[in-house]
């Protein structure tokens, strides 16, 4: 078996998940921020054994490791690891936007028409009961749900938010809840509260909860000092995941055991924008380099990713304390006081050939 087939089955669920035919249980997500877009997450279970390429064709992401990084997987995962039927939960990162008091899949994915299709089989088969046929007649304007051709273009609408939760920035990830579960299970498992959950899916009482049902669970993401005019702000990413940014050129990751501050770092890859990443140093701060850090006691200073433009990759040297905090019930609010940006540094041009 290999190292990632292990992994892979580490997010398997080994107990029967007994999922409703879900003809209505879809929803959708409350997301009243007009025409906000931000990246969402939401559960995946394939109806029949597939490959992580497969998934990643049939949601139209453009690369395999976006998928590897919401799921936490080695980015050494080859492209035809199967991924068994029903059993396993992939996430699926998705690009979200808010029109109307709700959030949908910013006109993605596309799914075309098969032989013997019919709007029903691709709701709750393919697309594992995500949205309901109805949903998809709707985004398609659709007169007729028998009447959909063999290599028809269909949009399919997946539930997302952006909306802020409590005025904090989330990633919100559609979760697909399994057969007895409970809200306050589920809160426990994703680091929120009950109440939060019945808050944000407009639920009464916690007996509301249905398997098979897709329940929106804020994920907290990691702090950053990414700043406003940054390509990429805001920076959101959720614990236990990775992504890459600055036109690949920076990988970064969110654990919760780092106190929730993203650690980002050179990828290794190579750049989507420019000819080659360039070695990112955060200038009259020592020899730092991006996700390098020095200590002075417990006075620790990294070199941050603090964002990037179409010209550069920015980086900010931030200081926080390492130091044993007596009051242990409130550490972290007490580390993120401590963290000051004291510098700020923009200086990595590149000349592009074309631009002479
Ligand atoms: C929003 O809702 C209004 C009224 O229901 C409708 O006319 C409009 O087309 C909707 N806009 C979008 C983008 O769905
Ligand atoms: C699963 O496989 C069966 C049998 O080959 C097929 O009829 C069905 O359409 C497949 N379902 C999906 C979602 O691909
Ligand atoms: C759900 O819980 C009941 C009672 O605890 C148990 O009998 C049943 O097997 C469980 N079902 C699943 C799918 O775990
Ligand atoms: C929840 O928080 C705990 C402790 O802070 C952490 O170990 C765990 O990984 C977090 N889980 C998720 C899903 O964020
Ligand atoms: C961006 O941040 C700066 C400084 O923090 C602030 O003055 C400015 O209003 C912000 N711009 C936007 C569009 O939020
Ligand atoms: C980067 O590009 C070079 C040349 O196109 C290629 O050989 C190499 O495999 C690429 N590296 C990665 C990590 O994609
Ligand atoms: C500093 O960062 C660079 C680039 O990421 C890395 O190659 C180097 O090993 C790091 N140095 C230290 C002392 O961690
Ligand atoms: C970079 O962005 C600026 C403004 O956002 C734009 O005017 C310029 O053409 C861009 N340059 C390249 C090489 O894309
Ligand atoms: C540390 O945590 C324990 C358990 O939560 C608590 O009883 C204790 O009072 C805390 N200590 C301080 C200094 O807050």
């Amino acid at each position: 078996m290999s190292t990632s087939l292990k992994k892979l089955c580490l997010i398997c669920i080994i107990t029967l998940l007994t999922f409703f035919t879900s003809t209505s249980s879809a929803q959708s997500f409350k997301c009243t921020s007009s025409l906000k877009k931000c990246d969402a997450i939401v559960d995946y279970i394939a109806h029949n054994a597939t490959t992580l390429i497969a998934i990643k064709n049939l949601f139209n992401i453009k690369n395999l490791r976006t998928i590897l990084g919401v799921n936490n997987l080695p980015l050494s995962t080859l492209p035809n690891q199967l991924v068994p039927a029903k059993h396993s939960i992939i996430k699926i990162p998705i690009s979200c936007i808010c029109t109307n008091g709700t959030g949908k899949s910013n006109k993605l994915p596309i799914y075309k028409v098969v032989h013997g299709d019919s709007l029903d089989h691709i709701a709750t088969e393919v697309f594992s009961g995500l949205v309901t046929y109805q949903q998809i007649q709707e985004a398609n304007n659709i007169g007729d749900p028998n009447l959909i051709k063999v290599g028809q273009k269909l949009w399919i609408p997946l539930p997302c938010s952006c909306d802020d939760v409590d005025g904090q920035k989330v990633v919100h990830y559609g979760h697909l809840v399994a057969a007895n579960s409970t809200v306050e299970g589920i809160a426990e498992e994703y680091n929120t509260t009950q109440d939060v959950l019945l808050r944000v899916n407009g639920l009464v009482s916690p007996n509301d909860l249905k398997a098979g049902a897709i329940l929106d669970v804020p994920l907290k993401v990691c702090t950053n000092p990414v700043t406003n005019n940054s390509l990429d702000y805001p920076l959101l990413v959720s614990s236990g995941t990775y992504l890459f940014t600055a036109a690949n050129c920076v990988k970064c990751t969110c654990d919760a055991a780092n106190n929730w501050i993203l650690q980002c770092e050179p990828s290794q890859l190579n750049s989507s924008l420019w000819p080659s990443c360039p070695s990112i140093h955060c200038q009259n701060s020592g020899d730092l380099y991006l996700g390098n850090s020095t200590s002075y006691g417990c006075a620790r200073t990294t070199c941050s990713y603090s964002g990037y433009t179409n010209q550069t990759i920015l980086t900010t040297a931030t200081l926080d304390s390492t130091c044993p905090t007596s009051d242990n019930s409130s550490s972290a609010v007490s580390l993120s006081v401590w963290r000051l940006n004291f510098l700020v540094i923009a200086v990595h041009s590149f000349f592009y050939v074309h631009l002479g």
